[in-house]
């Protein structure tokens, strides 16, 4: 099949094409960018040096695809232009991902411009809607602390376990590849590096799809969501502190948990008694496509520290969009994502 990425540039773009290149149901890679048309792909990925010899095209000269990826700034509003040049099509952008417009007008800042397509996407986390993405030829793409931040505390949502009536509140740390490649005064290498920053403690965007996410067809819920810039250029570490609603002891935690994310593939529970790798934690996950998720109970009870880390690139953003289109397309939902990273 042929798979198409458009922003294939950037550093999700470039994932993309890093494992397509390694994927064994594509036959053939088409990589879109404006700036770049006409260069080689590792003029802008040099990891790919000797993997390909494939060249940037203008984004009209993708040409018809059996999937295409966009890797489009958030609010580039694109999408509609290549609905018709592709079977599946993958938006990783924030542009369909919440499915009230009216909650998008209230993070974004302005009304969705194009408020009808929302309800066509399928929110692209094959472990939340797994039988959605089958068979779905509209998928978006998940933010990645939205997606860290739901993966801690999915199982304990599931099992009705979290009070909604006290604070739910969610700290990630955050590596600077989350910004993007284009260069900023916050990702000049002497302000960026050393930091712990306090990057967006209150109205992070991401806020809002954990809400729709966790509501999980209930009321209305609030999640208090604080993001830090850290010392990483990969990774995510989403902590998060929920109240449970039953004495709980760390047996029945570990059933919920076990119950939840036993049979997925790229979900690990992470919690051992002893050693330097009790927790989850995202140095070990650069370039794989896992979730490490693991979880302490407050000894004074009732507290839950929920914890999950991951590659923002990659289970936060191209390797779960191969995850879900191997999903989408019925191909071994493991399929190109084999990599497990490297160790120390
Ligand atoms: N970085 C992450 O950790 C992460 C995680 C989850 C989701 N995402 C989403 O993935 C998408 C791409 O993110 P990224 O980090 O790969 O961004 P990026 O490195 O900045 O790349 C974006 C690409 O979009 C193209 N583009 C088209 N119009 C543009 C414009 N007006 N301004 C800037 N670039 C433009 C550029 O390619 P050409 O000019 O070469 O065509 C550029 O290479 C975003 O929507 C982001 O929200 C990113």
């Amino acid at each position: 099949m042929k798979a198409g990425v458009v922003g294939a540039a950037g550093y999700a773009g470039g994932e993309l094409l890093r494992l397509l290149l390694g994927h064994p149901n594509v036959d053939e890679i088409v990589a879109g960018s404006e700036s770049l048309a006409g260069r080689p792909v590792s003029s802008a990925h040099p990891n790919l040096r000797k993997r390909t010899t494939l060249t940037f095209v203008h984004y009209e000269d993708v040409g018809r695809c059996d999937v295409l990826f966009l890797a489009l700034p958030n609010g580039a509003h694109r999408a509609h232009e290549f609905e018709d040049r592709t079977t599946v099509l993958i938006d990783l952008s924030s542009d369909h991902r919440l499915r009230d417009p009216a909650d998008y007008d209230r993070w974004y800042g302005s009304p969705h411009p194009r408020p009808t397509l929302l309800d066509r996407y399928t929110y692209g986390i094959p472990e939340l809607h797994r039988d959605e993405i089958r068979g779905s030829k509209r998928i978006t793409g998940a933010g990645c602390n939205a997606t860290a931040s739901i993966l801690a505390l999915l199982p304990l949502f599931r099992a009705g376990l979290v009070d909604r009536s006290r604070p739910i509140v969610i700290e990630c740390k955050v590596g600077s590849s989350e910004g993007g490649r284009e260069p900023s005064e916050d990702s000049h290498h002497p302000e960026r590096s050393g930091v712990v920053r306090s990057f967006r403690p209150v109205g992070h965007r991401h806020t809002a799809e954990i809400e729709q996410e966790l509501r999980l067809g209930g009321q209305n819920l609030r999640v208090d969501l604080s993001v830090t810039s850290v010392e990483l250029v990969r990774g995510v570490l989403a902590t998060a502190h929920v109240y449970s609603t039953t004495t709980l002891d760390e047996k029945a935690l570990w059933k919920v948990y076990r119950d939840a994310y036993a049979a997925e593939p790229f979900v690990r529970i992470v919690k051992e008694r002893t050693g330097i790798w009790r927790y989850p934690e995202p140095k070990l996950l650069a370039g794989t496509n896992f979730a490490d998720v693991g979880f302490a109970l407050d000894p004074r009870g009732e507290r839950v520290v929920a914890l999950c880390a991951i590659d923002n690139l990659m289970k936060g953003a191209a390797g779960n969009g191969i995850q879900a289109m191997n999903v989408a397309c019925g191909y071994p939902e493991d399929a190109g994502l084999a990599f497990v990273g490297l160790h120390p």
